[in-house]
């Protein structure tokens, strides 16, 4: 499904988020705490557009790797954004030797895994004692404006979809996948589960989104 939508994807994005998309990723390359000199993975990176922040806040001295299953969505990041190094490969087996990285990064990734433990186990592996984990993701919608959200997602993403796309199906996959996904509290249960700890979260955009922050133990 990535495959098709990788060329429109970032247009998407920004049309289907009013912009929000942004300011989301924006808190979480922040919340990684990473500074000049660091070396920062991006898991399921898509087209690049975190990696880049990360790029930023990393500087010429620091190092950001992106991954992603998809090799359109690779391609597109590599035409659009320098600096990072972008290769294909699965979440669920990451090709890094243990304790690598001082933080890592997943933003809108987690939900398109079948294995989601897997992942988190993956990303508690390779970074370092005491490092950083921040995984983006849609979350659960205030209750009064959950109504509003469900006819959003079902009428107009489909359209837009369409309109952008050609087609809505691939976009029909992103409804079904965020009503599917379980609330933030069971996402923390997960990165808990995988060894994480000092596991947090908070929501933006009146909790469409959550951002989850976990420090690997030092011990
Ligand atoms: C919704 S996109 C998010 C892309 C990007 N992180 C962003 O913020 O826009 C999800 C990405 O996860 C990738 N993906 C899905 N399963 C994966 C896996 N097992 N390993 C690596 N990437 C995967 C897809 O190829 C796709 O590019």
């Amino acid at each position: 499904m990535f495959t098709g939508i990788a060329p429109r994807y970032d247009l998407l994005n920004l049309v289907l988020s009013l912009g929000q998309d942004r300011r989301w990723r924006r808190r979480a390359a922040q919340l990684t705490r990473s500074q000049s000199g660091d070396s920062v993975l991006d898991v399921c990176c898509g087209t690049g557009a975190l990696s880049a922040l990360l790029r930023s806040r990393v500087g010429i001295e620091g190092t950001v790797v992106g991954i992603d299953l998809t090799e359109t969505m690779i391609s597109a990041a590599c035409d659009k954004v320098t600096g990072v190094q972008f290769q294909v490969g699965d979440a669920c087996h990451l090709p890094f030797e243990d304790r690598s990285f001082d933080a890592a990064t997943m933003a809108f990734g987690l939900r398109n895994i079948a294995q989601p433990q897997l992942a988190l186990g993956e990303m508690l592996r390779i970074l370092r004692p005491g490092a950083r984990a921040v995984i983006l993701e849609f979350s659960t919608v205030a209750r009064p404006i959950r109504p509003l959200y469900r006819l959003y997602n079902r009428l107009v993403i489909p359209l837009v979809a369409r309109a952008l796309l050609g087609r809505a199906g691939a976009y029909q996959y992103l409804t079904d996948s965020i009503e599917a996904f379980p609330p933030p509290l069971v996402v923390s249960r997960w990165v808990r589960d995988a060894g994480f700890e000092r596991v947090r979260y908070q929501r933006m955009s009146f909790g469409i989104v959550a951002i989850h922050v976990a420090t690997k133990p030092k011990g």
